[in-house]
């Protein structure tokens, strides 16, 4: 199992077969689901663990299973994935984050968000990134502002039908790095 980051306070790693209940259980929870459309059954949480297990063998990044280095708790996910559906910032790549509830408001995830675009400054190829919530959703945009993203606008996402709450998206992006000759 490999670990890729190390901050302070946590661990962004490999996936394991025991994070499945935890993983599982924090898709399911309407209160981390809130800002979705809806919850995710035990099934839809286990072809998405093998959707970030496969984007990792593709891409050499994913999601990453974020740990506690105090107890070992599996807290949930912070990482890189690709973006592939349909707007004008596709291809591309976002950060995201999502933890399971009880380990909200310690600052967790902007320590393992920081570490990331670090991370990808370092050692990936990736010029910029972006990260989108919808717009209700003011802890995920705050995370998005912590860790020294830029609001560039709003969107329709095109997978949340237009009349629905969740539809209207803020989109955040920072640059890693220049194309410009120094
Ligand atoms: C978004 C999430 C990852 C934040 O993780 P976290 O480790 O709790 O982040 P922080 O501890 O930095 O707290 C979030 C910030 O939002 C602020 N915040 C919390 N509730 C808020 C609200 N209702 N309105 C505005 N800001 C709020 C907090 O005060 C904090 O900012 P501050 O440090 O400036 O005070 C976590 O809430 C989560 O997993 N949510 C569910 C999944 C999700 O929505 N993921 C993002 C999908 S785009």
């Amino acid at each position: 199992m490999q670990t890729y980051i190390e901050t302070p306070r946590l661990i962004l790693r490999d996936w394991k077969e025991e994070d499945i209940p935890a993983f599982a259980r924090m898709n399911a929870d309407p209160h981390v689901m809130e800002f979705f459309l809806n919850p995710l059954t035990a099934e839809e949480s286990f072809a998405f663990y093998q959707r970030i297990q496969k984007e990792f063998q593709t891409c050499g990044f994913g999601l990453y299973a974020v740990e506690r280095k105090e107890d070992h708790a599996f807290m949930g996910y912070t990482g890189l994935h690709q973006i592939t559906f349909d707007v004008d910032f596709a291809p591309g790549v976002e950060i995201g984050w999502r933890l399971g509830h009880e380990y909200w408001g310690h600052g967790y995830a902007p320590e393992a968000a920081n570490a990331c675009l670090e991370y990808a400054r370092r050692h990936l190829d990736i010029k910029e990134l972006y990260s989108f919530t919808s717009l209700p959703n003011l802890r995920s945009e705050r995370v998005m502002q912590k860790i020294g993203m830029e609001r560039v606008k709003e969107f329709n996402h095109p997978l949340v039908p237009n009349e629905h709450m969740l539809c209207r998206h803020v989109l955040y992006r920072i640059i890693l790095y220049s194309t410009c000759p120094r």
